[in-house]
């Protein structure tokens, strides 16, 4: 993240003796990207992070086998036909993926254990319910709405209250928001359509005592399970410019023209070879002619996968697309409003509808999707020729 931010104790210099109030050392650990040359955050722990006792192989407990999508073909996939289980990191199952970037879909209500996910970073949209994030830098209480993004390598678990859904984006690298809303030194600037103060950090360190706490971690690898000796939630203060934070998909402005614009404007992150884009509900294009609906496209260098999260999303209307499903329009494909949307939108303009309610979230990748086994265990096989009807 671009911005500082310090919470709980320090030490006034970095790397300078910091003592517990037993006269011990506070151990002093950077979590820094890119090999000390980007962002970066000192934590200081009361034990070792170093500290670990067993390490064992762990096998994924649910399927993470990628097809390519062949014959190619749009897709729509039903999250709400997925059954629910494990928790929001074993249970996800995997939608869509590529080398670059993974899409899952979780249901659950039960505590997940302690991960670490040191592939890259993870954007986790919290479709419906209410979940406490916690991390070695301190809680964020999430819900509906809310992308949680955590840095990669960042030990957190998610506590529900209650059923939580979710639409998990793990990246081979880093999640930020898009350089061109950002000024040269970071600050988000006047026309990015969200700014620091809609971010929400951690507010306070979050300690709990505890010996021989397991940590699952992810690598390219596989999946391991370490076993520290303390509680990896040990941290008495951390500051610095990387650490996870909470945006609210409504707290998100959109940017409207009197003609259709593209999604661009819509762009909210960026990751290695994806963007990610929040539709949200916004006035119509307001040119007396305009229509009010995307045009036909072909995007010849990405693939589209949209998860719909809420609203009323019209270009869509008649294929089946309702709140949870999810569409992948790949590049070789050329995709629009379903027959009658465009007719339908204008007559809607003409009778006084200024708005659209539409709510979703797109991620956009630039090398192809591959399909995953979650995905294709709940797709709908009429949504590719419902053009053509
Ligand atoms: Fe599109």
């Amino acid at each position: 993240m671009p911005y500082y931010r310090v919470v709980g104790e320090v030490p006034r210099k970095r790397h300078v003796q910091f003592r517990r109030p037993d006269g011990g050392l506070y151990a002093e650990e950077l979590m820094g990207e890119e090999g000390f040359s980007s962002d970066s955050s000192l934590l200081y722990h009361r034990h070792l992070p170093t500290a670990i006792i067993k390490a064992e192989a762990v096998e994924p407990t649910t399927a993470t086998a990628l097809t390519p999508n062949l014959p190619l073909s749009p897709r729509h996939f039903r999250t709400q036909d997925l059954p629910a289980g494990g928790d929001l990191v074993t249970g996800r199952g995997l939608l869509a993926g590529n080398a670059d970037v993974r899409m899952s879909y979780a249901a659950s209500e039960t505590p997940s254990e302690l991960y670490r996910n040191s592939m890259g970073d993870e954007c986790v949209y919290i479709a419906s319910g209410r979940v406490r994030f916690e991390s070695t830098y301190g809680a964020i209480e999430a819900g509906e709405g809310d992308y949680v993004v955590i840095p990669t390598g960042t030990i957190h678990r998610w506590v529900p209250q209650g059923r939580v859904t979710a639409f998990a984006i793990e990246a081979a690298g880093h999640i930020r928001p898009p350089k061109r809303y950002l000024s040269t030194h970071g600050q988000f600037l006047e026309h990015a359509p969200y700014c620091e103060r809609d971010l929400r950090t951690p507010q306070e360190t979050l300690t709990v005592e505890g010996e021989e706490v397991p940590v699952l971690v992810r690598t390219r690898g596989g999946l391991t399970r370490l076993v520290y000796r303390n509680h990896p939630f040990d941290v008495v203060g951390w500051d610095g410019c990387l650490y996870p934070y909470a945006f609210n998909i409504n707290d998100f402005e959109p940017i409207v023209k009197r003609t259709h614009a593209p999604p661009p404007v819509h762009q909210t992150f960026e990751g290695p070879n994806f963007v990610i884009c929040s539709f949200c509900p916004r006035p119509l294009d307001f040119h007396p002619d305009a229509v009010p609906i995307p045009y036909n496209h072909h995007n010849v260098d990405s693939d589209e996968l949209m998860f719909y999260a809420g609203g009323d999303y019209t270009a869509r209307k008649g294929s089946g697309i309702d709140v949870g499903s999810i569409s992948l329009h790949p590049a070789g494909f050329t995709h629009g409003p379903q027959p009658g949307a465009v007719e339908a939108v204008i007559e809607a303009v003409r009778q006084g509808h200024t708005e659209t309610s539409e709510l979703a979230v797109m991620v956009d990748t630039f090398r192809p999707l591959d399909l995953g086994p979650a995905g294709l265990s709940v797709e709908d096989p009429a949504y590719a020729w419902t053009w053509a009807r």
